[in-house]
This record gives structure tokens, sequence and C-alpha cells, in this order.
């Protein structure tokens, strides 16, 4: 498999409007989103708390679009299975967390996943070294996780460029974090192939046109 050509949009649940959540996911889906990034936080791997797995299979149930679970979570390999069997498309998993998160993408695989390592923004590309056999993206942050809402740390934008040299061609490259409107043209620039978005979709009058504006198409 090869980067495909056209960027793929990944709208983050976490900013839309949980009182209409069906509406929100046919929104997006209608408005052209190419995926559902769905962050999973557990209060101790970040100081928020949001979705378990019976979420996941609501979503799974809502939306035809793939599920791209974001894991922000201690001990992902206690969890992932649940994750997947709920409906779990992608799994990512975070190498700074406790547990074994290697057994967490072996687990995903198991089950049908596909498997992602995601990283801080203040940890090195290499840390994905261990797990290259088994991921097929890798998601690079741009804001500490745990929040909407943030400012990009554009000085990451480098470390895609390292991670396309390091891992070759075929590996997805994801960005998540602040990416925006006024610097999306750099992300794009940066070498990345999906981009996750909360704010600059679910904050947007028009969706259609955010999705847009994001892809550059
Ligand atoms: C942060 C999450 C992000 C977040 C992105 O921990 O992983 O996916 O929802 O939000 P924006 O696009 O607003 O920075
Ligand atoms: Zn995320």
């Amino acid at each position: 498999m090869s980067a495909p050509k056209k960027t793929i949009v990944a709208p983050s649940i976490l900013s839309a409007d949980f009182t209409r959540l069906k509406d929100e996911l046919q929104a997006i889906e209608a408005a052209g989103a190419d995926w559902v990034h769905v962050d999973i936080m557990d209060g101790h791997f970040v100081p928020n708390l949001t979705m378990g797995p019976f979420i996941v299979e609501a979503f799974n149930k809502l939306t035809d679009l793939p599920l791209d679970c974001h894991l922000m979570i201690q001990q992902p390999e206690r969890y992932v299975e649940r994750f997947v069997k709920a409906g779990a498309d992608w799994i990512s998993v975070h190498p700074e967390a406790e547990g074994n998160p290697r057994l967490a993408l072996e687990i995903a695989k198991k089950h049908g996943a596909k498997a992602a390592m995601a990283l801080k923004p203040a940890t090195a590309v290499w840390a994905a070294d261990g797990v290259k056999d088994l991921i097929e993206m890798l998601l690079i942050m741009t804001v500490n996780p745990g929040f909407s809402g943030q400012e990009m740390m554009t000085h990451c934008l480098s470390k895609y460029a390292e991670a396309r040299k390091r891992f070759g061609p075929d590996l997805l490259l994801e960005i998540d974090g602040g990416v925006k409107a006024s610097n999306v043209a750099a992300v794009r620039e940066a070498g990345v192939q999906v981009i996750v978005a909360a704010t600059a979709v679910f904050g947007e009058r028009d969706y259609t046109a955010a999705i847009r504006g994001l892809r550059g198409n």
C-alpha cells in the first residue's frame, strides 16, 4: 500500500454537540468526512475523561465511516479488545502510556483493527521503531493530549519528514492538534496524509466548506 493522493479528513467527535450526536455524525458524513476520530481519555494518561467502548459501539451503529480511535489511556492492552469489538477500525496507542502498548497493538490486529502509534509532541519519532512491523499509521500530535481547541505547536511539523525518511513511503502519517484553515497549507506541505480536526470542523457553521478547506480541494 502506498500513501493515498487524497488527504483523509477525520473530524474529532470530541467537539461535536453531544446532545445531537446522531445528527452530527450524519452531518459530517454528508459533508465529506473520510473517518471519525474518537478521542478516548482515561483521566490518568491525560487530565480529561471522555468515552468508553459502549459509546464507540453507538457511533458504529450511527455511521458507516471508519472509526479512528485514539487511545489516550494507561494500560491500553487491558481495554483494546473491547474497543475493537465495539467497532473501532483503527487503534492508536501511546508509547508514553504505562503498560504494554506493543501488546495492545497486537491484540488490536488480532481482532481485525488497523494499528497505529501516537506520539506526544515531546516524543521523538524513533519511539515507534519497536512497533514498525505492526503499524500502518503514525499519529504525530501537535498539541499535548487532553483537550481540543489548543494552539498547534508548529515546531512539530518537521517530525513528518523525519518519520517518512525513517519508516518509508507506505506508512500513513496523521496529524492531531490545532489544525485550522490558517495553518493547513503548512500541514499538507509537511507531508501529512490524515488530518484530524475538532474545532476546525465542529466550530464552523458549514461543515462541507470546513472539510473541503482542510483537504485542500
Ligand atoms: C487532543 C485530541 C485531539 C483534539 C483535537 O488530545 O487528541 O484529537 O480533539 O482538537 P483540535 O482540532 O481542536 O485541536
Ligand atoms: Zn486525538
